[in-house]
């Protein structure tokens, strides 16, 4: 099937705002996340059956070091500082995979940054 979109800007912002000086994001923005530990961007996906899909998270990191982050499944840690390594440019989007388990409904799907570099910036999930 093809994915459904899930933008950042829509999704629950914990420490961040939603932000568009940078070109590159869909939607109307992205996830500007302050630069602290603990702040993260909470999606609400749905799931038709429960199993295995794939996530694809839209990121950008202009900075010159990784802004690892928790991806977490439904309030459980399923990739833990996971890495988002420099793109180059604040206008650079990057697109980083994983396959997570959901069930059935409705699903949270949350990035907390692992570190005081804070996330990068997040424009959308894809799933
Ligand atoms: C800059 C940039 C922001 C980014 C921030 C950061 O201020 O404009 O979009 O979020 O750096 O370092 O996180
Ligand atoms: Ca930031």
């Amino acid at each position: 099937d093809a994915a459904t979109r899930y933008e950042a800007e829509s999704a629950r912002v914990s420490q961040g705002v939603v932000e568009s000086n940078h070109a590159g994001y869909s939607g109307s923005g992205f996830v500007n996340g302050d630069n602290a530990a603990g702040s993260y961007v909470e999606w609400t996906v749905q799931a038709a059956s429960a199993g295995t899909a794939t996530v694809a998270l839209r990121y950008a990191n202009g900075s010159t070091g990784n802004r690892p982050g928790d991806v977490s499944v439904n309030g459980a840690v399923v990739s833990a500082a996971r890495a988002f390594g420099p793109t180059g440019a604040w206008s650079t989007w990057a697109t980083s995979t994983l396959t997570v388990t959901l069930r059935a409904g409705a699903n949270t799907i949350r990035v907390t940054a692992a570190t005081a570099a804070g996330n990068p910036n997040l424009d959308h999930l894809d799933l």
